[in-house]
C-alpha cells in the first residue's frame, strides 16, 4: 500500500502552510553555493503543488520570502528575487493546466518592480482557477501582517464608526493579508528547525505543527504524504474535552 492509499479522503486538511528550509545547509553539505539550494528547492515546490492537488487539499501557502530575508548577502537576495521570476513565468503554463489559482501574500509593494509585474499578471491570469489556491509569502512577516492590519484599523476608525467592543477576531480577520482563507489546519517546517519565525502567527493558533529532518530540496511527494498521515492520525479539540469531541 503506497503512502497516497494511506490518506483518508474524508479527513483532509484544507489548508496546508510550509516554511520551506534548509536550501542553503543541502547546498553546503555538496560542496555548493546557497543559491544551488534554492534552485532545487523549486523541484520541492513542484512536488508540493502537485501532490496537494492531487489529494484535493484547497489551499497550499509557502512561505517563499520573509521580512527578515532581505539581511542576506545581497547577491544571494538578488539571486533569490531572480529565481522567483524565471520560476513564476516557467510555472505559469502548469498552473493553468492544473486549475491552480494563484495568489500572494505579504508587502508586495516593497518588492522589485519585476516581480511584482510578473506575479500580479500570472495572479490575474489564474484569478479563475476553481482547483487549489496556492498562496506565495513574498516579503511577509506575521508581525509586519500585524501590524499592518493595526495601522489600517485606526485610518478606517476616521471615516467610518468603529465600536471598540465590536472588534472581534472575524472583524480583525479582514484586516489581514489572509483575509476569505481558512486558517491553516497543519504547517510543516522541514530541516529540523523548531521554530516559526514570524509566519502566519495570529493564523495558526489551532494549527497542527509537524517538523521534519528532511531538507528542502530533498523534500517529495512521499514527504508530503507523510505529514498529511501525522495530522489524520492526531485528535484536535480546540480548546474541548476528548470526550466532547467523540461525541459530536
Ligand atoms: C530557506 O532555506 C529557503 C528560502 C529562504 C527560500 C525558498 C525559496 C525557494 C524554494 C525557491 C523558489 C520558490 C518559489 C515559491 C518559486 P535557507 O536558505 O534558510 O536554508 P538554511 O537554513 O540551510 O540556510
Amino acid at each position: 500500500m503506497s503512502l497516497k492509499d494511506k490518506i483518508d479522503g474524508t479527513k483532509l486538511p484544507v489548508h496546508v502552510a510550509v516554511i520551506m528550509d534548509g536550501n542553503g545547509r543541502w547546498a553546503k553539505k555538496k560542496g555548493n553555493q546557497r543559491i544551488f539550494g534554492h534552485k532545487n528547492g523549486v523541484k520541492a515546490v513542484r512536488d508540493t503543488v502537485e501532490a496537494a492537488g492531487e489529494i484535493g487539499v484547497k489551499y497550499l501557502t509557502l512561505y517563499a520570502f520573509s521580512t527578515e530575508n532581505w539581511n542576506r548577502p545581497k547577491q544571494e537576495v538578488d539571486a533569490l528575487m531572480s529565481l522567483l521570476v524565471s520560476t513564476i513565468n516557467s510555472e505559469s503554463n502548469t498552473l493553468m493546466e492544473n486549475n491552480v489559482r494563484l495568489k500572494s501574500i505579504g508587502d508586495i509593494a516593497g518588492l522589485p518592480k519585476k516581480v511584482q509585474q510578473n506575479l500580479s499578471e500570472i495572479i490575474q491570469k489564474t484569478e479563475k482557477n476553481t482547483g487549489l489556491t496556492l498562496i506565495l509569502a513574498l516579503n511577509y512577516s506575521a508581525r509586519w501582517e500585524i501590524l499592518n492590519a493595526i495601522k489600517n484599523i485606526v485610518i478606517d476608525s476616521k471615516t467610518k464608526d468603529i465600536e471598540v467592543n465590536n472588534i472581534s477576531n472575524d472583524f480583525f480577520e479582514k484586516y489581514l493579508n489572509t483575509v476569505e482563507i481558512p486558517d491553516p489546519d497543519l504547517l510543516i517546517r522541514t530541516s529540523g528547525e523548531y521554530r516559526i519565525s514570524n509566519f502566519l502567527i495570529w493564523q495558526i493558533a489551532y494549527t497542527e505543527l509537524f517538523f521534519t529532518d528532511v531538507l528542502w530540496p530533498d523534500f517529495n511527494k512521499e514527504e508530503f504524504f507523510k505529514a498529511i498521515i501525522s495530522y489524520q492520525k492526531r485528535e484536535r479539540r480546540f480548546g474541548k474535552t476528548s470526550e466532547q469531541i467523540k461525541n459530536i
